[in-house]
């Protein structure tokens, strides 16, 4: 069985499981139970600036509904693509390093309700990678319809549930420092420094954002003037990751109902921005054309190099900057990484206020199928076995 590579979010202790699997504790006995959808709830109530941090249930019935009609997948094919390629190259560069077989540990941070995340988990599955699959997202609601959905396709399998679902917050997230092979990130705010900790020294990561023509049709009609999206991943990454590879997934589909419409409303900033005679407006419609347009940026980590003793910071040295183009044009992966100092920088771990405009827009619609998630009581916060420090309670 493979260790843990779990951290206690109040110590940063390694969490094991106990026999049974249905709770973790780290050496000081900081103890987590699993929820019975199988989620583990990592968020320290005082971390939170929020009684509820992250999207509503509301919004998590509607992305939920949207996504499972696949009117994205053409973006979900085109990651689960990207994310096999990554795994089969690491598999030939690793091959003199690593002996034993070790799984990839792969992280969809803002995992949401999971569509994208369990997709990819099984296309790894399909094509006989060994991995495991982590989704965090700081929303209870988002991760629980994302446990289920993963319990549910695992019963139907006849297989135990062999994912991880987290409710924690992407600046302080509980997994060990280099632990995480390959990380996703789909229209979700951006935070490299705390995806740096996380991700190994030859790993990746991988976000998905909105195009300038995404979604065009539809706001035009929200708003009298659309502006130009100033959100540029390669600037938000900044200097600890560089680009390595960009592609655009760009179609048009038509939303084919009213329902479907709404849906997808709801599940972007847009609701919120939107006027309200904009909305009614919106509420005749029966059918609506849209482009989809969304950017696909990978980024490879940047190795640093620890700062030895009585060596001077500005010593840092450049060994190789640039990536070279490969034959079909997109940046080559395999290239050295620069190698510079760790910079003296902390992650203040909490929550940011979740403002929409801060917010990328992001896209997409479709139609709910499917019932929508039924949001279940939280039962994460059994009481905690005496002698067990309570993360939960009121300080
Ligand atoms: C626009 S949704 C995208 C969800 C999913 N990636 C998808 O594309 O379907 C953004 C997600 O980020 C989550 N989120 C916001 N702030 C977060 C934070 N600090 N840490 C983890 N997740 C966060 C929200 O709860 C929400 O589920």
């Amino acid at each position: 069985m493979t260790a843990s590579i779990l951290l206690c979010p109040v110590c940063k202790e390694s969490l094991q499981a106990n026999e049974s699997n249905k709770s973790l504790s780290c050496v000081n006995n900081h103890s987590f139970d699993r929820a019975r959808q199988g989620y583990l709830n990592l968020l320290l109530a005082h971390k939170k600036k929020s009684k509820n941090p992250g999207d509503s249930q509301e919004m998590v019935i509607a992305r939920q509904a949207f996504l499972n009609s696949d009117f994205y997948q053409p973006i979900s094919d085109s990651l689960n693509k990207i994310v096999s390629d990554i795994v089969l190259k690491l598999q030939e560069t690793r091959v003199e390093t690593h002996t034993e077989e070790s799984p990839y540990q792969v992280l969809d941070i803002g995992c949401g309700e999971g569509y994208y995340s369990q997709r990819l988990h099984n296309n790894l599955s399909e094509q006989q990678i060994e991995h495991k699959l982590f989704g965090l997202d700081i929303s209870k609601d988002a991760v629980i319809a994302a446990a289920k959905r993963a319990k549910s396709e695992a019963l139907l399998a006849s297989k135990p549930m062999d994912s991880e679902w987290l409710v924690a917050s992407a600046i302080d997230i509980p997994l060990q420092a280099h632990s995480i092979d390959i990380a996703t990130c789909l229209f979700t705010r951006l935070m490299p420094e705390s995806y740096h900790k996380v991700i190994k020294q030859d790993g990746f990561f991988i976000c998905v954002n909105t195009g300038e023509k995404h979604l065009i049709e539809l706001r035009e009609k929200l708003y009298e003037e659309i502006t130009k999206a100033e959100f540029d991943p390669v600037k938000n990454m900044g200097e600890d990751f560089e680009l390595v590879d960009h592609q655009q997934v760009s179609y048009q589909n038509t939303l084919s109902s009213q329902q479907q419409i709404q849906d997808l409303l709801l599940m972007t900033p847009h609701n919120w921005r939107t006027k309200a005679d904009k909305k009614e407006s919106l509420a005749s419609l029966e059918a609506l054309t849209v482009t989809i347009d969304a950017q696909i940026h990978v980024f490879k980590a940047k190795v640093k190099a620890p700062v030895e003793v009585g060596e001077i910071e500005e010593s840092a040295e450049e060994v190789i900057t640039e990536a070279k183009p490969t034959t079909s044009g997109t940046i080559n992966p395999w290239a050295k990484s620069t190698v510079e100092a760790e910079p003296v920088s902390e992650i203040v771990p909490e929550m940011p206020a979740q403002t929409p405009a801060e917010l990328p827009v992001e896209a997409a619609i479709e139609m709910p199928v499917e019932a929508p998630v039924e949001i279940e009581e939280k039962d994460d916060t059994k009481e905690i076995p005496s002698g067990k420090v309570n993360p939960w309670a009121k300080s």
